[in-house]
Parts: structure tokens; sequence; C-alpha cells
């Protein structure tokens, strides 16, 4: 990222894999960033490094799809000590993942850590169900519940880079 954009709304979503639910969430929020104006960096990444380098897993590049977004080109990658000071949002798709972030958040670390259901009212702390093990209908509740997230967070980070502009 380079110096002029240090003060950039910029969000990293995170989940065990990199390969279900972070590359919808990624996908999802570029839309909704999108459509709202909201003149943001995005990305995604996982605690574990199992699928470094692959694609989303093919139901999730469906599900996203059917949704009118294209995901296909993502790769996965782990989350590494940079981007605790790349982004100014780590956002986890599960309390396991937050707490992995947690534990890997460098001291001065700028990133504000949370989770992906946050942002939505009454739904605070709600993980998103991981749906590898599952089948294409438990991609389609991660999609919606996901897809509630993301707008959710793209209406907080408008809010709060108006306040920073302020
Ligand atoms: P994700 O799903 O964290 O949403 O990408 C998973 C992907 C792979 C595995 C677990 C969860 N795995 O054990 O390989």
């Amino acid at each position: 990222m380079d110096g002029g954009n240090e003060h950039k709304v910029s969000v990293l979503f995170v989940c065990l894999g990199n390969i279900c639910r972070s590359p919808m969430a990624e996908g999802a929020f570029r839309a909704a960033a999108l459509e709202r104006g909201l003149d943001c960096i995005s990305d995604s990444a996982g605690t574990a490094s199992y699928h470094v380098g692959s694609q989303p897993d093919p139901r999730a590049i469906t599900v996203a799809s059917a949704n009118g977004i294209d995901i296909a080109g993502q790769s996965a990658r782990q989350i590494e000590r940079d981007d605790f000071f790349r982004f100014t949002h780590i956002i986890a798709l599960d309390r396991a993942n937050l707490e992995t972030l947690r534990a890997k958040a460098p001291r001065n670390g700028n990133a504000a850590l949370a989770m992906l259901m946050d942002a939505v009212e009454g739904r605070r702390g709600e993980p998103v169900a991981d749906p590898y093990y599952g089948d294409l209908p438990s991609f389609e509740a991660a999609w919606t519940t996901i897809s509630i997230g993301v707008n959710a967070w793209a209406e907080r980070l408008i809010r709060e880079s108006a306040n920073i502009k302020a």
C-alpha cells in the first residue's frame, strides 16, 4: 500500500482456509462498496496454510456467480505480519479465527480486529458456519449471512470515513 493511502479504509476478511467464506466475503464486500461509492481496498486471507495458492472452492465460485459476483480469479494466501499494519480492519468470519488473529497480532499493529456480524444490529459475535464439509445449501446459507454482514460493514465504514474526513 503506498504512502498516500495510509488513512484510506482497507479491509481484510479472514477465515481458516481462504477458499470458502473469506473469498465470498471479499467478493461480496467489493460489490457492496462499489455500489455505495466507498473507496476501499479489500482482500482476504486464511489463518491456515493448507490451501495457499488455490482458487476458491468450486461451490463458493458457483454461489457467488449465482449472485452476480465473480470470485474465480482469487488465490488463497495465509495471513502475514504485515497485514496487521497494511489494513485498517481485519474481519474474521468466526470466533476461532478471531482468536487466532488476536494471538498473531503484533503489539504495535494498527488494524482493528472484529467479526463479520459485529456490524449487524442484534447479531454481534455471530459466526459464519464453515460450509467446507457441507453441501451447496451450506454455501448458500453462508452467502446469505456474509451478504448481510458485508453490507452492514460497508455502511459502517462509510460512516467512519465521513467522521475521519470531518
Ligand atoms: P474456509 O473453509 O475457512 O471458509 O475457507 C475451509 C476450507 C478448508 C478447510 C477448512 C475450512 N480445511 O480443513 O481444509
